[in-house]
């Protein structure tokens, strides 16, 4: 029998290109063809892997080369188009194979895109999601297309009454993702997620694999009967050890200066604060204030990592921090940096984290403990596993207005930083599950077992 053949399309954003590489790597090492497909602006940004010859590379513009950019506010809009365009492609792609007779076997996709299963069903090929958050946010959007939307929304959802949902640990209302609060600006994205789990349940083996390990959530990964959450992570960009730079999407950002490891290698073990916060979230200039003085207040070295503005966006001047000279003292700051190698850099003693789900794996492999710092979507149920389930980090509290104040910052900076009982055991806890990770990740681990069985129950279908 010839070998698979599969496809595996990625939506064009580094926190689904990189796990979706990283699958790929996976499927390649089982002796399978893999085709990737991404944008075409996306691809260019992309580095270390090459095409081979069981290896393709096919990008569909999503407009953005013809200068057609997304913004907030035309960003339902850019779904539409992007959804409209990748079905396109895929239609080409999966035509042009069949006329090669090389057929594919399996479409891998990233969430979130119903679009893709139905054009999958259309010429009879299985699909599977690759969700690239953590099981528990999947459960969350379950329940909540399946009835429990009061449960979820419900305003009195404080720390003494959260809700309980079958196999998920207790949720308050600040926990629940922004997109299901009433009135989010993103709820549109929500409308995404609910066809998805649409498509499922109309599969006659709902299956959803999950970018976590076993060990990280094994009750939540057996929630809900009739779903089956096959975990194959940590899916990462790179892994300690190896060399970090393999799958970096975003390298054109941090072509230039790489000063900040040799600074690094100047600091004590675990004696930095790394802060940053994902490819997408920009901090308002308040906050930005805010941030810089718990920093100087904490009196020890940080990096941190401030993406610079879009030109669209802000004048320079208003980029400029009030303090940057004090700043510069203490601590380095810079565009963009080489995030695992940055972490997994013994001198690194905590990550001030808005709770990404790639960060928060990234961190969690490296042993690193975590402020958790969230800023919407997924993240602020990240923030809820990191402080109160794993118990690797603290999380930070906004004053009235949102704003996270600088004497707040440095409160928890310290419970991580400081020493004392709290510390010790968020570091000891960290250590534990970096073992675990590690454990999970290596050949033959628990996410290779799984994705096995998995394709070997595809193959057999
Ligand atoms: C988005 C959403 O914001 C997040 O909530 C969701 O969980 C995933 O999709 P993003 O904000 O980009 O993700 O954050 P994250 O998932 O943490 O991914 C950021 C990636 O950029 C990480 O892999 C990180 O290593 C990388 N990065 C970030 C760098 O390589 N260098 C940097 O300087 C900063």
């Amino acid at each position: 029998m010839a070998n698979p053949n599969f496809l595996v399309v990625a939506f064009p954003s580094q926190s689904h290109i990189n796990p979706a590489l990283q699958l790929t790597r996976r499927l390649l090492r089982t002796g399978a063809s893999v085709t990737f497909t991404t944008t075409t602006s996306a691809h260019r940004r992309m580095r270390g892997f090459q095409a081979s010859d069981r290896l393709t590379f096919a990008t569909y513009s999503d407009g953005v080369e013809e200068g057609s950019k997304p913004s907030s506010n035309s960003l339902e809009h850019h779904m539409d188009e992007t959804a409209r365009r990748c079905s396109e492609a895929l239609r080409q792609l999966i035509e042009a194979s069949r006329d090669k007779g090389q057929s594919f076997t399996c479409i891998f996709y990233t969430a979130v895109a119903p679009w893709l299963a139905d054009v999958a069903h259309c010429y009879d090929i299985p699909s599977v999601v690759l969700w690239i958050q953590p099981a528990t946010l999947f459960e969350i959007y379950y329940y909540y297309s399946n009835g429990y939307v009061d449960n979820i929304t419900n305003e009195s959802n404080g720390p003494s009454s959260p809700t309980q949902l079958p196999g998920l640990p207790p949720l308050t209302g600040r926990d629940v993702p922004s997109f299901l609060s009433p009135g989010s600006p993103f709820g549109f994205l929500y409308t995404l997620i609910e066809k998805q789990i649409q498509v499922l349940k109309e599969d006659r083996r709902p299956r959803v694999l999950v970018n976590t390990f076993d060990a990280l959530e094994s009750e939540q990964l057996k929630a809900i009967d009739e779903l089956e959450l096959v975990a194959v992570g940590p899916l990462l960009p790179s892994f300690v050890g190896q060399d970090s730079s393999d799958t970096s999407l975003g390298g054109d950002l941090f072509q230039g200066s790489r000063d900040y490891i040799e600074w690094l290698d100047t600091k004590p073990e675990a004696s930095v604060i790394y802060v940053s916060f994902g490819s997408i979230s920009t901090l308002s200039k308040p906050q930005k204030e805010e941030m810089a003085r718990g920093l100087l207040s904490t009196g020890r070295p940080f990096l941190w990592v401030i993406r610079k503005a879009g030109e669209e966006k802000q004048e320079e001047s208003e980029d400029q921090l009030s303090c940057e000279e004090e700043l510069l003292k203490q601590g380095m700051i810079v565009p963009w940096c080489s995030q695992v190698e940055v972490l997994s850099h013994p001198s690194i003693g905590c990550f001030v984290t808005h709770c990404g789900w790639n960060s928060t794996l990234e961190s969690l492999l490296c042993g690193v403990p975590m402020v958790a710092f969230p800023l919407w979507a997924d993240q602020l149920t990240n923030a809820m596993l990191i402080e109160d389930v794993w118990r690797v980090g603290v999380r930070v509290k906004g004053n009235e207005q949102g704003v996270v104040e600088g004497g707040e910052l440095e409160r928890c900076l310290e419970l991580i930083m400081g020493g004392g009982e709290r510390s010790e055991g968020m570091r000891g806890n960290a250590r534990n599950l970096k073992d675990s990770a590690i454990e999970a990740a290596k050949e033959g681990g628990s996410a290779d077992k799984n994705l096995k069985a998995f394709l070997e129950e595809i193959a057999s279908s």
